[in-house]
């Protein structure tokens, strides 16, 4: 059993994030996709929020599973077995701030890969920042996220 972990705040999860995470499940026997606090992020949803709208998202998926994360990635990867943590990236930026963690978890969990996934053209634009900015200046997202995460910005940004 081949499992990988697909790490990130999701704040929203996106079309971006979906498209990455199908892949990974299609590469791998399962996925964990592990909803993480970034400290250098003040995030608009709660963890229990952005783990309600994952696990909505990936429910069509009988081989992903969704959790919370604590502490160290590379630890959270090897406890449960994982051989890959699976990222996407949208450009040469994504890549410069994904390297150091690669090479960082490396050193800390040898037998957990990185592996990058090119994020398709129709999503190398969609962030969750941009989608919250949008969203905020009531914009119209229904490309960028599933219609349950629409909802969900609707009344985060209704209040
Ligand atoms: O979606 P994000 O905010 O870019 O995801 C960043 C995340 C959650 C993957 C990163 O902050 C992380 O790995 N956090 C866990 C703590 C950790 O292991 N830090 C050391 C990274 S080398």
């Amino acid at each position: 059993m081949r499992t990988a972990v697909c790490p990130g705040s999701f704040d929203p999860i996106t079309y971006g994030h979906l498209d990455v995470i199908g892949r990974a499940a299609r590469l791998f026997d399962r996925v964990i996709v592990a909803v993480f606090q970034n400290p250098g992020k003040q995030p608009l949803f709660s963890l229990e929020e952005r783990l309600e709208l994952a696990r909505q998202a990936v429910a069509e998926w009988p081989n992903v599973a969704v959790e919370t994360g604590e502490g160290l990635l590379a630890r959270f990867a090897a406890a449960r077995g994982a051989c890959a943590l699976v990222k996407g990236l949208r450009s040469g930026a994504d890549f410069d701030y994904e390297a150091p963690m690669a090479h960082m978890n490396a050193r800390l969990a040898a037998e957990v890969d990185t592996v990058f996934l090119a994020a398709r053209p129709e999503h190398a634009f969609i962030s969750s920042s941009l989608v919250k900015e949008v969203a905020g200046h009531g914009g119209d997202v229904r490309a960028f996220v599933p219609p349950h995460v629409e909802a969900a910005l609707k009344r985060k940004y209704a209040r």
